[in-house]
C-alpha cells in the first residue's frame, strides 16, 4: 500500500476495462438477487464510487462485514454504469476488508443525522457528505488565500501565539500560567495556586493566549513591506454565538506605504479571488452545499465575486439604520456598536452586497486606529457580508508616535508593556495598514453552514473543549 496509489478522485478519470483498485469506507450497501452495490468513499472526491459484486464473488463470512462505516479494498474493473448517478462503477473481482464496524453500534448510519449529533461524534463526522465537503473546501480555501498573497509578493510570517500584549485592547485573553497546578482533595479535584507572584511564572511576567497577530505583524511589515499571518487566535469572550469561536483561524495581512483605502481595495480583491478560486476548485462540493445547505448560495456567492463592494461611513450606515424603520432588538444610534441584526439589514435588505463600513467612533475601537481631523472618528473598516455580517476587520494604523501615545495613556493601558510597538513610531515610522480576516467566518459565508462550530474541525466554546 502505497501512497502513490490511486484515490476515488483519479478512478473517476479511468477509461472503461481499466483494472484498478479502490480504498475507501462503506456509505451504504444494498442487495438485488444477483449483485450486491456498495457506494463507497474516501474522502477524495464528493462523489462515491458504486461497486457491484456479483454474488457468488466472496464468502458469506466476508459479505457480512461489508456495512455501513466498513474499511476495505476492492479489486476489479471500471465499467460504464447503467445507472444514472454515476458515469462509471467498478465490477469487483476480490474484496479485502481491514476493518469492519458492527452495524450495532456504528454511529454514523443514520441518515437525516443533526447537526448536533454530528457535533458530538466530532471523530467520525468527516467520513460523511457534508463535513468531507467542508474540510475539503477548508483545505481549497486555505490554499488560495497562501496563493493571493504568494503571487503578489507578501511574506507569510508566524507570529507568537503566546503572548504579554493584548493586542485588542479588550482584555478578553487567556491567561497561560504554570503557577496552577492540581490536587486531589475529598472534593474531587481542584485548583492548587503554588505561587502568587508573575516574576516566579514562566515567562517572568504574565501571559496570554494571543488575540491577534496584528501588532508582531506591524514590526515585520515595517521592514518587509507586505507581510500576512494565517494562524490560530484564542479569545476568551463568553459568548455561545453560532459565529464566535474560543480558537479561531485568523489571517492577517499588513502593508507599509498604505493607507485605508489600498487596504479596502486588497480585502475586496481578496474575498473576490478567494471564493472564485474555491469554487472553481470544487464544483461538487458546491453543488452540494448549493442544494442541501443553503438555497441562495450560487447566488449570493457569485454575486460576491462580479458586483463592486458598497462603501460607506458608519456615520451614513447609522443614519440609514435610524430612517429604516425597522424595529431592531438593540437600539441604533451614533456611537453605539452595531449588532449583527444592524449589519445583517444593511446587507442584505439595504445594499444587497458586501458593504464596507469605514471611520467608526473611536471609543468602539482599538487604541491603535489612526484618529480622523474630526477627533472623534478613525480610519477603521469593517467588512460586512450579507447572512453573517462581520467577516473582515482593519484599519490604517495610527503612525503619529504623540497621537499614539496619548490614546494609550487616555485609555489606561500599560504603556510600558507597547515599548517595542511605540518604538515602530519613534524610527522611521510610516502610514500602514492591515486586515484581520476571520477564516471560519468565511468559511461559514463560503459554504452556507449555518454554526461556526461546523466549519473546523473540532471546535472550542465555553464549556466545549472534547477531542
Ligand atoms: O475585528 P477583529 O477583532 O480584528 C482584529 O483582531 C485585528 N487585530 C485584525 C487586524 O487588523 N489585523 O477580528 C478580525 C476578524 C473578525 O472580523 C471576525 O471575522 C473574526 O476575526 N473573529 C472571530 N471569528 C470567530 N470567533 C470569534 N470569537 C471571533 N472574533 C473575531
Ligand atoms: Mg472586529
Amino acid at each position: 500500500m502505497d501512497y502513490r496509489r490511486t484515490y476515488l478522485r483519479d478512478l473517476f478519470n479511468l477509461a472503461p476495462g481499466s483494472k484498478t483498485s479502490a480504498y475507501g469506507w462503506i456509505k451504504t450497501r444494498r442487495d438485488s438477487k444477483t449483485v450486491h452495490f456498495v457506494q463507497l468513499s474516501d474522502g477524495s472526491t464528493f462523489q462515491d464510487l458504486q461497486v457491484v459484486i456479483p454474488e457468488g464473488l466472496l464468502s458469506e463470512a466476508v459479505l457480512k462485514t461489508l456495512t455501513t462505516g466498513a474499511s476495505v479494498r476492492f479489486d476489479g474493473e471500471i465499467v460504464q454504469s447503467p445507472g444514472e448517478n454515476q458515469p462509471i462503477e467498478l465490477l469487483a473481482s476480490g474484496a479485502e476488508v481491514y476493518g469492519p464496524a458492527d452495524p450495532a453500534e456504528y454511529p454514523l448510519q443514520k441518515k437525516g443525522a443533526t447537526m448536533e449529533f454530528l457535533r458530538e461524534i466530532g471523530h467520525l463526522r468527516g467520513r460523511g457528505n457534508t463535513f468531507g465537503a467542508v474540510f475539503r473546501v477548508r483545505n481549497a480555501a486555505a490554499d488560495a488565500i497562501h496563493q493571493f498573497f504568494q503571487k503578489r509578493g507578501f511574506n507569510y510570517i508566524n507570529t507568537p501565539i503566546i503572548t504579554a500584549s493584548d493586542a485588542e485592547g479588550a482584555g478578553a485573553m487567556f491567561q497561560v500560567t504554570t503557577l496552577v497546578g492540581h490536587e486531589e482533595t475529598k472534593d474531587g479535584l481542584r485548583y492548587k495556586l503554588d505561587k502568587t507572584d508573575p516574576a516566579e511564572d514562566f515567562f517572568g511576567k504574565p501571559s496570554y493566549l494571543t488575540v491577534s497577530g496584528q501588532l508582531e505583524a506591524e514590526t515585520l511589515a515595517l521592514g518587509l513591506t507586505n507581510v500576512y499571518t494565517f494562524g490560530p487566535t484564542f479569545r476568551a469572550e463568553n459568548s455561545n454565538s453560532a459565529r464566535h469561536l474560543a480558537e479561531f483561524w485568523m489571517v492577517e495581512p499588513e502593508m507599509a506605504f498604505c493607507s485605508l483605502e489600498g487596504n479596502m481595495n486588497l480585502a475586496e480583491e481578496f474575498l473576490k479571488e478567494v471564493i472564485a478560486t474555491v469554487m472553481e476548485r470544487c464544483p461538487k462540493d458546491f453543488e452540494f452545499f448549493n442544494q442541501r445547505i443553503e438555497p441562495t448560495l450560487f447566488e449570493t456567492l457569485n454575486h460576491v465575486v462580479n458586483s463592486p463592494f458598497e462603501r460607506l461611513t458608519y456615520t451614513e450606515a447609522v443614519k440609514m439604520l435610524e430612517a429604516s424603520g425597522e424595529s431592531f432588538e438593540f437600539p441604533v444610534g451614533w456611537g453605539t456598536d452595531l449588532q449583527s441584526e444592524h449589519e445583517r439589514w444593511l446587507t442584505e435588505k439595504k445594499v444587497g452586497r458586501p458593504v464596507i463600513l469605514t471611520d467608526y467612533p473611536k471609543e468602539i475601537k482599538a487604541f491603535y486606529m489612526r484618529q480622523n481631523e474630526d477627533g472623534k472618528t478613525v480610519r477603521a473598516m469593517d467588512v460586512l457580508a450579507p447572512r453573517i455580517g462581520e467577516i473582515i476587520g482593519g484599519s490604517q494604523r495610527e503612525e503619529r508616535l504623540d497621537v499614539l501615545e496619548a490614546r494609550i495613556k487616555e485609555l489606561g493601558l500599560p504603556i510600558e508593556a507597547y515599548w517595542w510597538y511605540l518604538d515602530l513610531r519613534r524610527y522611521g515610522s510610516v502610514p500602514h495598514a492591515g486586515f484581520g480576516l476571520g477564516f471560519e467566518r468565511l468559511l461559514m459565508y463560503i459554504t452556507g453552514m449555518k454554526n461556526i462550530r461546523d466549519v473546523i474541525p473540532y471546535h472550542r466554546t465555553p464549556g466545549s473543549a472534547e477531542f
